[in-house]
């Protein structure tokens, strides 16, 4: 059959598929009775507007807010960015080229690693050398597993040259030795004649490598030494000492911070350790439910944990507001940068999986709620240096799923690829005023936001409409500009449970946008329900 005849036979069954769709959106919102009404046409103008200061930023959007993380855990290093280099899958050096060309395409800034709750169990020299030859351990935290060490210092650093990001490497405190520790940094960083020097080059790298980001410690007030806030200071204050910065490598250290609402761990910790750090981390995970043992599944939902979802998502924002306030107080001129160093939504794992290796799909929902989160991140920039999203593959909100030789991206990974134009642009200053999304007598703001301008001048908001059945007509007011050209691109879908599969791999992408209008410096702009939108303004 040729090109054309296909595409003949194809369009009609497209309407239908687009039909039996739209139907089932309605029946999964619980509105098969009471249909849904399209709050567009009732809104008044003016009821939801956003006024955007062009000529008022000052603010640098790190790009190192859209890192990523990865562990030792299911299936992230190995089947994820590992296959080594014997496997029949594509790898240079062993490492995926189809991940490593996925994650470039996003600019993927840092990547953190070796965990998480690993980290602190984890013995660096374990992992280097012949891999033959490599001691195996006990994967204590994440299903008692085998690990091999196949993927160590050397696989992890060339990981980092190939993507083109910084590294992020966290040490262990927990069951590690100062001593260890100041090694480990010596055999990455150092390039004079040194013990640990000598045996990197004895492993195949004569030049060293530059590590940006260096982690003292992970949630030590849990699965890494289950520490009082006042022991764990005690013992940053003495580890970091060791973690030197050579031959001109400047090492960025970072304390661990609280998880969520700890705020006396972050209060204890500034007042005893902020001289000695650069950087202290935070965790926030998000639900759907409010307990941990039913966190809810990833793609079988209703509104009632949409919504609960997006009202999560939102604490980010007082959590922010609070852990900066405590961090002033001991910090005023605002040196000390903020780390949100595990980030995202955490679900039940896929059935019929491992539960300790925590695989969970990824769908619109999830999309959105990381557009939420980014945009936080992006206006919090004056403290917020870093982020990084747990974790890239396979493992909690991942980017990328990996099955055999077949990868696909997520929701997830198409809100970083688009807000990718934030990196390093200035953060513009906004006003949002919009109309509530309410559901079972709760309410919180549909619309949600960022904006940037880049180097060259051009501006991009970022834009997120909680609802999931109603779209919101906006208009944006553009205070400082002129504008000569309007782009856009959505992510969103027909459904809420919406996700991409090894069968169906683009249910969920983003697609070229174009429902606004310019009148003057007046853009109308009609969000489509459940989406995240990106307007480019030149
Ligand atoms: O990302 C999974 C785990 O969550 C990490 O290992 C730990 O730091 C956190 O509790």
């Amino acid at each position: 059959m040729k090109h054309g005849e296909l595409k003949k036979w194809l369009l009609p069954m497209i309407n239908i598929e687009g039909i039996v769709c739209f139907v089932a959106a309605a029946l999964i919102a619980g509105c098969a009775s009471t249909p849904a009404v399209d709050k567009t046409q009732q809104e008044k103008p003016g009821v939801n507007k956003l006024v955007i200061h062009a000529d008022k930023g000052k603010e640098t959007i790190s790009r190192n807010i859209y890192g990523h993380f990865s562990e030792h855990l299911g299936r992230c290093i190995y089947g994820g960015f590992w296959v080594g280099e014997g496997s029949a899958i594509p790898n240079t050096r062993g490492i995926r080229n189809d991940v490593a060309d996925a994650l470039k395409r996003m600019k993927i800034p840092v990547l953190r690693w070796p965990g998480g709750c690993f980290a602190d169990e984890y013995h660096w020299k374990d992992g280097i050398g012949p891999r033959d030859m490599r001691p195996t351990m006990i994967n204590t935290h994440w299903g008692m597993v085998t690990e091999t060490n196949a993927f160590g210092t050397h696989e992890f650093l060339d990981l980092c040259e190939q993507l083109g990001c910084e590294a992020y490497v966290a040490g262990n405190v927990g069951s590690g030795t100062v001593e260890e520790m100041q090694d480990w940094v010596e055999y990455m960083t150092f390039d004079g004649d040194s013990e640990m020097a000598n045996l990197r080059r004895i492993n195949g790298r004569d030049k060293p490598w530059r590590i940006k980001y260096f982690g003292v410690g992970n949630e030590n007030w849990g699965c890494g030494g289950n520490m009082s806030p006042e022991s764990y200071a005690d013992l940053y204050n003495r580890f970091q000492t060791y973690v030197r910065s050579y031959s001109g490598n400047r090492i960025v250290k970072v304390a661990c911070g609280p998880g969520s609402e700890n705020y006396p761990w972050i209060t204890t910790v500034m007042e005893r350790a902020r001289r000695n750090m650069d950087a202290i981390s935070l965790h926030h995970y998000v639900r759907g439910t409010g307990n941990w043992t039913r966190k809810g599944s990833a793609t079988k939902f209703d509104e009632k944990e949409w919504f609960a979802l997006m009202k999560n998502t939102l604490t980010i924002y007082p959590l922010l507001e609070n852990n900066i306030k405590i961090m002033d107080r001991f910090d005023r001129r605002g040196r000390i940068g903020l780390f949100v160093d595990e980030w995202g939504t955490w679900w039940d794992t896929e059935p019929g999986t491992n539960p300790s290796f925590l695989y969970q799909q990824n769908t619109l929902r999830d999309a959105v709620s990381a557009g939420i989160f980014l945009n936080a991140f992006n206006k919090n920039c004056h403290r917020v240096k870093m982020a990084n999203i747990a974790q890239t593959i396979n493992v909690l909100q991942a980017m990328i799923l990996t099955k055999d030789e077949k990868m696909i991206l997520t929701p997830t990974y198409h809100v970083f690829e688009m807000y990718k134009v934030h990196h390093d642009a200035t953060l513009l200053p906004t006003e949002l005023k919009c109309r509530d999304y309410q559901f079972g007598g709760e309410k919180i703001p549909a619309l949600n936001v960022s904006a940037s301008k880049d180097e060259l001048g051009r501006i991009h908001i970022s834009l997120c409409n909680l609802d999931p059945k109603n779209s919101v007509q906006l208009v944006c007011e553009l205070q400082g500009t002129g504008v000569q050209k309007i782009s856009g691109r959505a992510l969103t879908a027909d459904v809420m449970t919406a996700h991409n599969t090894f069968e169906k791999p683009e249910v969920v992408s983003p697609v070229a946008f174009d429902n606004f209008q310019l009148k003057g410096n007046m853009l109308t702009v009609t969000l489509p329900a459940k989406s995240v939108v990106l307007l480019g303004i030149e």
